[in-house]
């Protein structure tokens, strides 16, 4: 079975291929980031119209690659939600038009959800996907507009344990590379320049919020910008130090959350999704706790870590009705 899944929920816009849940045909992403970054973030209006712009050329393409022809096709899968209304509403459109013209069901899907399956996907020639009998899991998405802690019971049902409060994981990456004038997305650069500034004197606080699986990311964030306006202009002032300090804070939070919510529910498996899944940081320390802990955790390869349609196709195959 063949879905084409199409994906507009921000500023990428995407169109995939997935066989069976599994197996990624074609994997396309056109991106309208250059234009937003001198506005140091996404502008909601610029995103939209670029959408529109890409969409047709981007599904086309994504058909060409997994040399399928529409007919072929045995449903269209598209992000409901949750993301900017201008964009999501060009990918909508453009799915619920074709999926009446070309008479094929169309599956509609949480953009959230579809993060964490994309562990389960199989890139041509890549890694073996997380297996799909590995559930229920605890999965965690972090995202650039996201954090989110779910207990996966199966591919139909998630049950939301935990949010953030304020700044999504992503969002206080990107704010913290503002204050670092490191520009626009702060994910990449702060965790690059991460690995030159290890220390140990600076010290971010961290907000544990007991007793619950919720975060808060923005008093690391203003702890961050406090320290800089107070201490910029000393000798030893150093960017990559104070990058280093802030994606430990972070990273601590999620990987004792994430494990604490694998050990109470009694889970094995831990799923990782979203954006900050790319982080090397997060991914060295989960490895290393989760399997002292006897745990396994589960990271898409990083090209399906950030948006794309991919994962929209895949988790589409578990939610159709009767294709
Ligand atoms: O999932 P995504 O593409 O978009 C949303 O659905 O939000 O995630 C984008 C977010 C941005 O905030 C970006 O800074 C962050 O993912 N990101 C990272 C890394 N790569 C991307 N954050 C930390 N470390 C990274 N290596
Ligand atoms: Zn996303």
């Amino acid at each position: 079975m063949k879905i084409l899944g199409i994906e507009t929920s921000c500023d990428e816009t995407a169109a995939a291929v997935v066989a069976d849940g599994v197996k990624v045909f074609s994997n396309v992403i056109a991106t309208s980031l250059k234009d937003h970054q001198r506005f140091g973030g996404i502008i909601p209006e610029i995103a939209s119209r670029r959408q529109i712009e890409f969409i047709h050329g981007v599904v086309a393409e994504a058909l060409g690659q997994a040399k399928t022809a529409l007919k072929d096709i045995d449903a269209i899968a598209v992000t409901r939600a949750p993301g900017l209304i201008g964009s999501l509403l060009v990918g909508l459109c453009f799915a619920r038009a074709l999926s009446r013209a070309a008479k094929k069901p169309l599956v509609e899907i949480d953009h959230i959800k579809a993060h964490l399956y994309a562990n389960y996907l199989q890139l041509p020639n890549g890694p073996q996907a997380c297996p799909q009998k590995r559930l229920p899991a605890v999965g965690l998405v972090v995202s650039g507009g996201h954090s989110s802690l779910f207990y996966v019971k199966d591919f139909k049902h998630f049950k939301l344990l935990g949010v953030t409060r304020d700044d999504a994981a992503g969002e206080a990456f990107d704010k913290v590379a503002r204050i670092l004038g490191l520009g626009y997305p702060g994910g990449p650069v702060i965790d690059r320049l991460a690995a030159s500034g290890i220390n140990k004197e600076i010290k971010f606080p961290q907000a544990p919020l007991a007793n619950s699986y919720d975060f808060s990311f923005s008093g690391t964030k203003t702890a961050v910008l406090y320290y800089t306006q107070k201490n910029k202009n000393k000798p030893d002032y150093s960017v990559p130090k104070v990058a280093y300090a802030f994606q430990e804070s972070v990273v601590a939070v999620l990987a004792e959350k994430s494990l604490k919510a694998c050990r109470k529910l009694k889970v094995n498996t831990l799923l990782v999704g979203g954006g900050v899944a790319a982080n090397s940081a997060l991914r060295t320390t989960l490895q290393a706790q989760a399997v002292a802990q006897g745990i396994e955790v589960f990271f898409p390869p990083m090209s399906l870590c950030l948006d794309n349609a991919a994962m929209i196709a895949g988790l589409a195959y578990h939610l159709r009705s009767s294709v």
